[in-house]
Parts: C-alpha cells; sequence; structure tokens
C-alpha cells in the first residue's frame, strides 16, 4: 500500500480501546491501522514510540470573534483554530447568529464568510434562533440539509436580543421531533436573575466581582433546566444543555435521562477545575467572569461523578476569549464584565489530567468525552471523532507523562491572562494532524490559515 504519513509504534487509544498500533495515512483520510506499516512510496514517517495517539479533540462549543458585551472576543478564527490545534482540537463548532429581521441562512453565510478565509483546523456551525416564528421553523429543514442540525437557543440575554421564551423554545423543541434536529439551549432563569443583580448593584463596591456569584446561584440555572426538561418531555423534542455548571442541574439532567427523556448535556473545564473563591481575587476576580458562574467546589464533584457515569457526555469550552483590557471595562461595576474566557487550547489537558491522571476515569472514557461523543452527538460520527478506516486523518500524539505549568505567555490563544495559570498539566498535543496535514509539531504550530474546512453535519432521522 502506498501511504503519505505512517504515524508508527505509538498506543492508539479510542473510546472503546488501547492497542499497540501504526496509523497509515492517504490523502485526508485514514487508510490503514495495523503492526509494522510500510509504504510502497516514500512517505513521512512519525514516531510515536512511547506516547498515546487519540482522535483529535472536538470543541462543540466556541465564540471566536464574537461582538459581545460591548466589545468582541478576541480570539478569531486565525488565533482561536490556532490555539485549537495546539491544544490537540481538530474541530470545533461556533455559532451563526441570526439576524432578527432575517432568516437563519443569511447568519450561516455571514459567519461562513468570516471564517473560510482564517480557520486553521476543520469547523462547524450551530444556528442560533432568535426570532422563531412560522417561517424559521419552515427553514430550519433547509439548515439541516445544509449540514447544521443543531439549533442554539437561549433563555436569557433579553438585552442583546438573543432571548427565546417558552412558547418559543417549546415550539422549537416540538419541531425536533420532526425534523431531526436538536436544540441546544443556555438554561438560566432571566427574570430572577435580573432581580438578584438589581439587589446586588447598590451594593458593588462592596462585593466586588464577588457580586456575581451572589447574583446567580445554583436555582438560577436549575430552575431554567428543570423548565426545558419539562418542555422536552412533554414535546418529545431532542435537548442538549451547553455549560452546564451546578450539581442541581446535573441531577436533574440524569433523572431526565432515566425517564427516557432525550437530554444531553455538556460541562466545561472552568467548572470541573475551579471554584467561586476565584472572585474573591481584588485584582483578577473579574477576569473570571463567565456566563453561567463558576460554582463551588461541591458542584465540581457533582460534575466530575456525572461525567464518570456517563449523565455529562461531552466537555466543551464555551471560549469567549476577553484580555485583561477588555474585562477592565468592568471599571468596579460586576455588571459590565464582558463574559466569557478562553479556553479551547487547554481543554484536553485539564480533562486529561484531572480526570485520567487523577484517576477519576480511563483514557477511553477521556476519548469518550472530548472527541467521540461530541461527534456522534453533533453529527459528525465516524468522519470525525475515531480512529477508523476512512475517517478523516485527525490525529493527535501526546506524551502521557509529560507536564507543563500553563503560562498564558506560551498559549497561542490571543490573551494575556489564562484561567488556568499556574496549574501543571500534561496532555498537550505534541503533533496534530487535521485531515492528514501535521499543523502541530513538537508543540509549535506549524499549519497554514485557511486549510481548515466548514463541516457538514447529519441530523437525527429523516429530514
Ligand atoms: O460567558 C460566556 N459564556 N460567554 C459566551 C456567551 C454564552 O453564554 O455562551
Ligand atoms: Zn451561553
Ligand atoms: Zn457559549
Amino acid at each position: 500500500m502506498n501511504f503519505d504519513t505512517i504515524i508508527k509504534g505509538g498506543t492508539v487509544v479510542t473510546a472503546s480501546d488501547t492497542f499497540q498500533a501504526d496509523i497509515g495515512i492517504l490523502g485526508e483520510t485514514i487508510a490503514c491501522i495495523g503492526i509494522n506499516l510500510k509504504s510502497d512510496a516514500p512517505c513521512q514517517e512519525i514516531d510515536a514510540s512511547g506516547k498515546i495517539v487519540i482522535p483529535g479533540g472536538i470543541d462543540v462549543h466556541v465564540h471566536l470573534q464574537l461582538p459581545f458585551c460591548g466589545t468582541v472576543s478576541s480570539d478569531d478564527f486565525l488565533t482561536g483554530t490556532k490555539a485549537a490545534a495546539r491544544g490537540g482540537v481538530t474541530t470545533v463548532i461556533d455559532f451563526a447568529i441570526q439576524d432578527a429581521e432575517k432568516g437563519l441562512m443569511a447568519g450561516i453565510e455571514a459567519r461562513m464568510q468570516e471564517a473560510d478565509p482564517k480557520v486553521c483546523v476543520d469547523y462547524a456551525l450551530h444556528s442560533i434562533i432568535t426570532n422563531w416564528n412560522e417561517a424559521i421553523k419552515r427553514e430550519m429543514t433547509e439548515v439541516i440539509k445544509f449540514g447544521i442540525p443543531t439549533f442554539k437557543m437561549f433563555m436569557i440575554y433579553e438585552k442583546e436580543g438573543w432571548q427565546s421564551d417558552d412558547a418559543a423554545l417549546f415550539s422549537a423543541l416540538e419541531a425536533t421531533a420532526k425534523n431531526g434536529a436538536r436544540i441546544c439551549v443556555h438554561a438560566e432563569s432571566e427574570k430572577v436573575m435580573s432581580h438578584l443583580i438589581a439587589k446586588y448593584l447598590p451594593e458593588k463596591e462592596k462585593h466586588g466581582a464577588y457580586a456575581h456569584v451572589l447574583s446567580r446561584p445554583n436555582y438560577i440555572e436549575a430552575e431554567a433546566v428543570q423548565r426545558v426538561i419539562k418542555w422536552a418531555e412533554v414535546t418529545g423534542g431532542r435537548l442538549y444543555i451547553v455549560h452546564l455548571s451546578t450539581g442541581e442541574a446535573a441531577h436533574l439532567v440524569w433523572e431526565a435521562q432515566q425517564m427516557g427523556i432525550d437530554v444531553q448535556a455538556e460541562t466545561c473545564p472552568q467548572y470541573l477545575l475551579l471554584d467561586d473563591e476565584v472572585f474573591k481575587d481584588p485584582d483578577r476576580g473579574h477576569l473570571f467572569a463567565t456566563c453561567p458562574q463558576i460554582k463551588k467546589q461541591e458542584d465540581s464533584e457533582r460534575l466530575w461523578e456525572a461525567l464518570t457515569a456517563g449523565e455529562l457526555t461531552i466537555v466543551a469550552t464555551d471560549t469567549c476569549t476577553f484580555d485583561t483590557k477588555q474585562k477592565a471595562m468592568w471599571d468596579g461595576d460586576f455588571t459590565k464584565i464582558p463574559f466569557g474566557m478562553p479556553g479551547v487550547e487547554t481543554l484536553l489537558p485539564s480533562v486529561y489530567t484531572a480526570g485520567v491522571l487523577e484517576e477519576r476515569f480511563s483514557l477511553n472514557h477521556f476519548v469518550s468525552l472530548i472527541s467521540a461523543n461530541p461527534a456522534k452527538l453533533m453529527g459528525l460520527y465516524p468522519q470525525k471523532g475515531a480512529l477508523a478506516v476512512g475517517s478523516d486523518a485527525d490525529v493527535v500524539i501526546i506524551d502521557p507523562q509529560k507536564k507543563k505549568e500553563v503560562d498564558w505567555q506560551e498559549l497561542a490563544t490571543n490573551c494575556d491572562w489564562s484561567p488556568f495559570q499556574g496549574m501543571e498539566l500534561a496532555g498537550f498535543a505534541e503533533t496534530t494532524l487535521s485531515r492528514g496535514k501535521v499543523v502541530v509539531k513538537d508543540g509549535a504550530f506549524v499549519g497554514n490559515q485557511g486549510h481548515g474546512k466548514f463541516v457538514k453535519r447529519q441530523a437525527w432521522g429523516e429530514v
């Protein structure tokens, strides 16, 4: 056989198996997996002995160059996908927002024009619905056929014009029972949150960034999750809760799954590795403001348990990078902090280190959470999320024990701080291949702007 590249002598780890093998790549796909592979024609060989070889990570929740909170998130499609590659993430899923006056496809076309010239790894889009009506319901079918089977709806962000009310959520979920789509929901209770924000605003100097914690207690998320799960139950729709942050909500998801309701959920490294003590730092506390808010240690423990038990199926990052200058816009007022943080580059290392090295779950389970499950749940499997003949050659090589201290100065993300600064993490990509092309070598980015492609995804069932 002929190969362009052979990855030799590594320990291949998939969601289900671990074995010694070589991987032969021809063009953009995996052509063969076997022992002692040789190519008839000259080919590049990558020595992976002593290393683990996994399918590329898939971060299903990023916001690159997002206009938000009076500024634009500082990682654009170029720096954000460079950071992804360096972190071993070979596919990101961003969002295309509906202009309330227009249809969904207009938002998708506009977003693709922003992404296509810049992306260094593959990307897909969720379609954000901001103005639900009968025409949008019909247009969903067109969007699904185009290759976007997931639609995002927000239960908050009223003033941004992004919020969907209960009737819209109900109706959209109802539609998914027939059209094969899935609704991704940001579940927080806007009205009560606004009430609490108004309550703590007069005391903003006293509490500083910690006012975020006070105005977003766990029930803000739990109530909204409970409500939207009810709509999924009665409509028979497909539901996916994004950036789930509380133990209570994890419990609700588990309960719903026991009842046979089609609800899946992701959590993020910031909810797993950090807790709300970070907001007490008078100088840096505001940097950690994100939405939903980082919760307590006991929430993290419950989230890890839920990931281990398979109740939460994906770890994604909700990357929405704002640097210290952007974060300084808060000027002491917790309602003015741009919400979000960098994350795509540290996704694999954070989950690998705290999940596998700290013996919460196996290496195979790690691959499920960051690659196979995202691919399966987002309609990308087995093109992505698998090391199998015919799958895209999105492959990551990791030194299983090599730790390094996270330092924002060494990261590719366009940000001058990291939420995980100073943590000792293993699991950074030594080599990353995106559709057969080496984009990270010896930990350094060697790829090209524009190499990434928009990936069409499959819906569930007949469209
Ligand atoms: O704080 C965050 N998460 N910013 C991005 C918008 C969202 O809610 O996901
Ligand atoms: Zn959100
Ligand atoms: Zn988000």
